[in-house]
């Protein structure tokens, strides 16, 4: 079934130079980019984007990290785009990450950790949405 999901190339990657090793492992493994674009968020921005983190101890610190540098907003398109980008990422912790995920690959911590993914399709509209609205997605 085909899917859509978000995924985010987040500050730590970009600045690592890693947006084109991350987006060619996306498609290498079957996934479309259907939609990209460079984003440097703004406090509002990524505190609505996380904001069902807001009551969290980490949610400043996750704040200040989103919006330290540019990230890569990407709507990735193919079946069970979900679970399988989320499979491509890792555990959230890359100390808990499998072999050759992103997240084992490139992260440094679970406050720094390279890329973000949906964690449902459901949450994949919303998150599409939050940062595609109004914009042609292919
Ligand atoms: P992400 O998938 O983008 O969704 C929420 C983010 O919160 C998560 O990735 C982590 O980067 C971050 N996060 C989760 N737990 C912690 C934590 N204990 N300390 C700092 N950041 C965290």
């Amino acid at each position: 079934m085909s899917q859509r999901t978000l995924s985010i190339i987040k500050p730590d990657a970009t600045k690592k130079n890693l947006i084109g090793k991350i987006v060619a492992r996306f498609e290498s493994e079957g996934l479309r980019i259907a939609a990209i674009r460079k984003a440097h968020l703004s406090r509002p921005e990524a505190e609505g984007f996380y904001a069902v983190h807001s009551e969290r101890p980490f949610f400043g610190e996750l704040v200040d990290f989103m919006t330290s540098g540019p990230c890569v907003l990407i709507v990735l398109e193919g079946d069970n785009a979900v679970l399988k980008n989320r499979e491509i990422m890792g555990a959230t912790n890359p100390a808990d990450a499998a072999d050759n995920t992103l997240r084992k690959l490139y992260a440094d911590s679970i406050g720094e950790n390279a890329v973000h993914g949906s964690d449902s399709e459901e949450n994949a509209a919303i998150e599409i949405a939050y940062f595609f609205q109004g914009i042609q997605v292919f």
